[in-house]
């Protein structure tokens, strides 16, 4: 594997995990189409690389499968529940059933419905701001960042609030599956159990939502497709509850605590908003881009290709960059800084192409109402730890905890 200090690029080291952007500038500059030793993939950080790759369909968005081909019988076998639900995850599936997936997605999540939250996710805010006002200390992601897509994805699928404890150890165990850096030993168990637990979880609630009155939120929505002539298989149906589960919370408890930390690290910035609290939304835009929650997206070779000179195998693994393409001075002006009044910000932090995310609209608009409300009642906010520690998952980039002091305003 080489000598840890050669390499540019090197995921297993906590610096770079806490810090991976001088890395992806080099990357960027020296070798953009880079193969990585500790990944055994391409890696990809320019701007223009990236979002083709995304609706590249010369690549697969199937990675389960040969993930799946590559273990051993026994512990692909322990891995059977994790597989028929992973492979009915529409991002993890190619057109056509990908299609159809998605059309059924965008039918139980529709614009509508997300902008009829807006009451909601306020109340849950100030809810959330009101437990920990006068307390003058927290950490943001658990006393806030996490409860609040948690609890707002848990009402749209119709799962109980008291649950929503318990999917935050299921989503752990199966991030550490999904992306992360360590090979930790019991990552495939742990996410076999969480996702198990999931499995049965949600199968219980789609059991008894049928012996009751249709309801009229996602999970309604997603159960009435699957009676609709079957549009939608018992299997898929469970998986795709899961998958918003799963992508539904963790990004945007993100989003809004690298936002936050990038906001103390610019006082500044910190300032104007404070000032200018209509420049939420492009400031919400700017943390996307700036430090997103979904660093990178994972790609499989259909094909032989070129990018540059690289010849590209079929099989081979691509890791897009995303954090790094959002930073290509050939795409952003000025692009190492904080500006949350920047325009024209075509970042690609959601993605691109046809596994566009389908959550962004709720993602917004959870992170503008959470740092309007957050910075109008919250005066003097400073970090009550200087160097928060970062998790090492290659997808999910966040840290782990956000410990904040602050007074009541
Ligand atoms: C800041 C928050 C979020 C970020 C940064 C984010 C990022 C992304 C990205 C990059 C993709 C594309 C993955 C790929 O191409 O392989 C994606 C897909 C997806 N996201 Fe999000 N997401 C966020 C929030 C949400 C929320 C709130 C939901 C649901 C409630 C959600 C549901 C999904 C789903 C279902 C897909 C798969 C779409 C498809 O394959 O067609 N995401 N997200």
């Amino acid at each position: 594997m080489g000598d840890i200090a050669e390499l540019i690029y090197d995921p297993r080291r906590p610096a770079t995990m806490a810090d991976p952007f001088p890395a992806f500038r080099r990357l960027r500059q020296e070798e953009p189409v880079h193969w990585s030793p500790v990944l055994r993939g391409w890696v990809l950080t320019r701007y223009r690389d990236v979002r083709g790759a995304l609706f590249d369909p010369q690549l697969s968005a199937d990675r389960i499968t040969p993930f799946m081909a590559s273990v051993s019988n026994e512990r692909r076998a322990a891995l059977r529940g994790i597989e028929r639900l992973l492979t009915r995850w529409a991002v993890f599936v190619d057109p056509p059933d990908h299609t159809r997936l998605r059309g059924l997605m965008n039918k139980a999540f529709t614009p509508r419905a997300v902008e009829a939250l807006a009451g909601y996710v306020a109340d849950v805010v100030e809810r959330l701001i009101d437990a920990v006002a006068r307390r003058g200390e927290m950490d943001l992601i658990a006393d806030f960042a996490y409860p609040l897509p948690a609890t707002v994805i848990a009402a749209m699928l119709g799962a109980p609030e008291p649950d929503i404890s318990r999917f935050k150890d299921w989503s752990d165990d199966l991030a550490a599956f999904v992306g992360s850096a360590q090979a930790t030993v019991d990552k495939y168990e742990r996410a076999a159990r969480g996702m198990a637990e999931m499995d049965r979880y949600f199968r219980a609630i789609v059991a008894a939502r049928r012996g009751e009155a249709p309801r009229d939120d996602v999970l309604g929505g997603l159960i009435a497709a699957s009676d609709e002539r079957g549009a939608l298989s018992e299997d898929e149906l469970v998986a795709t509850a899961i998958l918003l589960l799963f992508a539904g919370h963790e990004t945007t408890t993100n989003l809004i605590a690298n936002g936050m930390l990038a906001l103390l690290r610019h006082p500044d910035q910190l300032a104007l908003l404070r000032a200018r609290p209509e420049l939420a939304e492009s400031a919400v835009e700017e943390f996307l881009r700036y430090d997103g929650p979904a660093a990178s997206v994972t790609r499989v070779a259909r094909a032989d290709f070129n990018i540059d000179d690289c010849t590209i195998t079929r099989g081979d693994r691509l890791f897009l960059m995303l954090n790094a393409a959002n930073r290509d001075p050939e795409q952003f002006a000025d692009p190492e800084r904080l500006d949350i009044a920047r325009e024209s910000n075509r970042h690609i932090a959601f993605g691109y192409g046809p596994h566009y995310c389908i959550g962004a609209p709720l993602a917004r608009l959870e992170a503008r109402i959470a740092f309007q409300r957050l910075l109008a009642r919250l005066d003097d906010i400073a970090l009550a730890e200087p160097a928060p520690e970062w998790s090492d998952n290659l997808v999910l980039r966040g840290v782990k905890r956000l410990r904040l002091r602050f007074r009541s305003a």
